[in-house]
């Protein structure tokens, strides 16, 4: 309430519109507590409003512009903070309609910068995350620090929800550095804002992807180094949609503070079958050979030494060869009421940019499927 309250002091006054009738805004009005832009009205579509005010820190990312054209499709307004330049983002000015998507500069080392950008949301999101740690920022700082000190700044302005994403197989003791820091990033989030909803995606794939274009890639390097032959890990790859309307529904739902939600695609595979099934989708063949993992290591520190995106690091390789994990006793998908999304259904828009031109038009249907399993 008192973050309403703020609201009202800091955004424009009070539009007329939105099939809203002037009686009702009369009394709306009156409550000078609560901003005109946070009650919901209007029809649901980009031009009404949801009552959402969502601040998204990691925005400019993969998952980020799915969560923000969600947001914007439903007539939310969002505050995207961010570090790049500015005409990197223009990709998302379309997302919402005109002036409901708000660009802020953030500089995560800067906590007035921080309490800037979300001091006004009702709803806070953290997608922060790098797949390799740089010199300025290592993995401590991105999936512990900043979540830390983003969920404490959250509860000091009295934001309603605050979502942060994790990992599905973050451990303390997985040998991938990446997934112990998501796992104490869990704890310190949690601890700091005992409400907040922890939602914990497996590998994600969708057309900006580092999952199944990893693999197609990998084209490149003549076969595909797989440790063991990718016989003894498991996946259960999640379409990035899927995530979205995840976050979207945790939002809505009013009974989904203080959960965490295991998410994953609808099937496992064994991560050979898996990325049989990407090569079959390319029309390309697939050489797979077994590599030692040290071997695999050694390798992967030659990559690492780029001073750009790395193509493959030890973490990644550790990461990718970790069996997705189980839980059970954890709600997921379908409690938030989405139908998860079956890779078969949905590769060919990542895959089809990867064909050679004899093969561009191809249905996918002539790729056999891959098998899944249900004993690992
Ligand atoms: N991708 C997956 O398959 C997967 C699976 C499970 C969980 N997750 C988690 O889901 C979240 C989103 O993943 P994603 O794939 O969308 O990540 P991504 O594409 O790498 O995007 C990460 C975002 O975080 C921002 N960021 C990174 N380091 C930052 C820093 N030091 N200061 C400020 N901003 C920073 C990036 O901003 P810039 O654009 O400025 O770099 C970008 O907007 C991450 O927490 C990730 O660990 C991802």
């Amino acid at each position: 309430m008192a973050a309403l309250a703020r609201c009202y002091r800091v955004l424009l006054p009070p539009r007329t519109g939105y099939g809203t009738s002037p009686s009702v805004l009369n009394v709306f009005q009156q409550d000078r507590h609560v901003h005109y832009a946070m009650i919901p009205h209007g029809r649901s579509g980009r031009s009404s409003v949801s009552g959402i005010t969502a601040t998204v820190f990691g925005a400019t990312g993969f998952l980020g512009r799915y969560v923000v054209n969600h947001l914007g499709r439903i007539g939310s307004q969002v505050i995207i903070p961010y570090r790049c330049d500015q005409y990197d983002l223009m990709y998302l000015r379309p997302m919402g309609d005109l002036g409901q998507l708000i660009f802020m500069e953030w500089d995560s080392h800067n906590k007035d910068s921080t309490r800037r950008v979300l001091e006004h949301s009702n709803v806070v999101i953290n997608l922060v995350g790098k797949e390799w740690e740089t010199r300025n920022f290592r993995y401590e700082d991105v999936f512990v620090k900043i979540p830390k000190q983003i969920a404490q700044l959250s509860r000091e302005a009295g934001v309603e929800k605050f979502i942060h994403i994790s990992h599905l197989n973050a451990d303390m003791k997985s040998p991938s550095k990446y997934l112990r820091n998501k796992a104490v990033g869990e704890s310190v989030v949690r601890e700091e804002f005992p409400d907040a909803i922890i939602m914990k995606p497996s590998e994600m794939f969708g057309r900006e992807d580092r999952f199944l274009n990893h693999y197609a890639n990998m084209r490149w390097f003549v076969g595909v180094p797989l440790i063991a032959f990718g016989k003894k890990t498991v996946k259960q790859p999640i379409y990035v949609v899927d995530v979205a309307k995840a976050i979207i529904s945790a939002i809505k739902d009013p009974d989904s503070k203080g959960k965490t939600y295991a998410l994953t695609g609808p099937n496992r595979y064994l991560l050979y079958d898996f990325v049989e099934y990407i090569y079959a989708v390319l029309h390309r063949v697939f050489l797979p050979y077994p590599l030692p993992r040290p071997l695999y290591h050694l390798l992967a520190r030659i990559f690492e030494t780029n001073p750009f995106e790395p193509w493959i690091t030890k973490d990644k390789v550790d990461r990718f060869h970790t069996t997705d994990k189980k839980f059970p006793d954890l709600p997921g998908l379908e409690d938030l009421g989405i139908v998860p999304t079956p890779v078969e259904q949905k590769a060919i828009e990542v895959l089809r940019r990867h064909r050679t031109f004899r093969w561009l038009d191809t249905e996918l249907e002539e790729a056999k499927p891959a098998r899944p399993i249900t004993n690992m």
